[in-house]
């Protein structure tokens, strides 16, 4: 049956990037357990009004025993998990540096952004091995290895340990068919950039903007569009990769 009516469960599923995979994974013809802690219903009704399938879980990634659960239920409710995007993440905001940074602020950080990808791809693996198919997509970011400003260095070690994360998976889980890559967005137009964005002007973004070398805003669609990619069996003999999708910011 190729991907289509496979499951795809994406965290982060309420606004941003993570709204954007699920339309889009929606549109190619996956059925969509969106994830987040936010009782959000904008993802799933956008995705039902154009004919697709989709449903709403809640659930606090950071947690482990929430995420097992909510495994299960998307499992029993919707069928084998066969595509995880880990997308969910807090955003370095404050900026704050390492020499006034809280347990409770780094432990956080680490929770949501790194903790989670493993605790879902723990509770998805099993099925992923019993079809002998699927995809793991976890979210680092350019910042890992272009210029991060001052005051994210919990960001940037929680980025780094998702590409760790990536490529010990992939070696992992390759005799199983099931590929696992990360994708590294540069600066990307989301409601949790905007909340970084101090004046409210689209500074932090006609900033970051005008140092990349395409000189145009990204969108959650264009992150998405590779999503999608690494989802289709055209990418079967992808993985253990990061894909920057930064308008060339790394490259500069
Ligand atoms: N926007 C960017 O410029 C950018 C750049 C590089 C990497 N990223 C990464 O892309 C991913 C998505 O970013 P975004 O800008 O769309 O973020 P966003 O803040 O706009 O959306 C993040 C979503 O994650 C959810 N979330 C946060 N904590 C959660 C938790 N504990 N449990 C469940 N859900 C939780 C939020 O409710 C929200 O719906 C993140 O991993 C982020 O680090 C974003």
């Amino acid at each position: 049956m190729g991907i289509q009516r496979k499951v795809a469960l994406v965290t982060g599923a309420a606004k941003g990037i993570g709204r954007g995979i699920c339309e889009r994974l929606a549109a190619d013809g996956l059925v969509i357990a969106a994830v987040d802690i936010e009782p959000s219903s904008d993802t799933v009704k956008s995705i039902i009004d154009v004919g697709g399938r989709a449903a709403m879980y809640i659930c606090d990634v950071s947690k482990a025993d929430q995420v097992n659960a909510t495994v299960a239920a998307i499992a029993r409710e919707l069928g084998p998990v066969a595509v995880l995007v880990n997308n969910a993440g807090i955003h370095p905001n404050p900026p704050t540096m390492t020499k006034d940074m809280s347990d409770e602020r780094w432990h956080q950080m680490v929770a949501v952004d790194l903790d989670s990808m493993f605790y879902f791809a723990r509770a998805c693996i099993p099925m992923m091995q019993e079809f002998k198919w699927g995809r793991i997509i976890n979210f680092s970011s350019a910042c890992f290895d272009g210029f991060t400003p001052p005051g994210a260095t919990h960001y940037m070690t929680v980025k780094g340990g998702a590409v760790g994360l990536t490529r010990g998976l992939s070696t992992e889980l390759g005799s199983d068919f099931i590929t696992c890559n990360a994708i590294a967005p540069g600066t990307v137009d989301t409601p949790g950039l905007s909340e970084m964005d101090p004046t409210g002007s689209g500074m932090v973004l006609k900033a970051a903007t005008a140092s990349q070398l395409v000189q145009k805003i990204t969108k959650p669609h264009n992150i998405a569009a590779a999503v999608s990619w690494l989802v289709s069996e055209e990418a079967d003999m992808v993985t253990g990769q990061v894909i920057h999708i930064d308008g060339g910011v790394t490259r500069t």
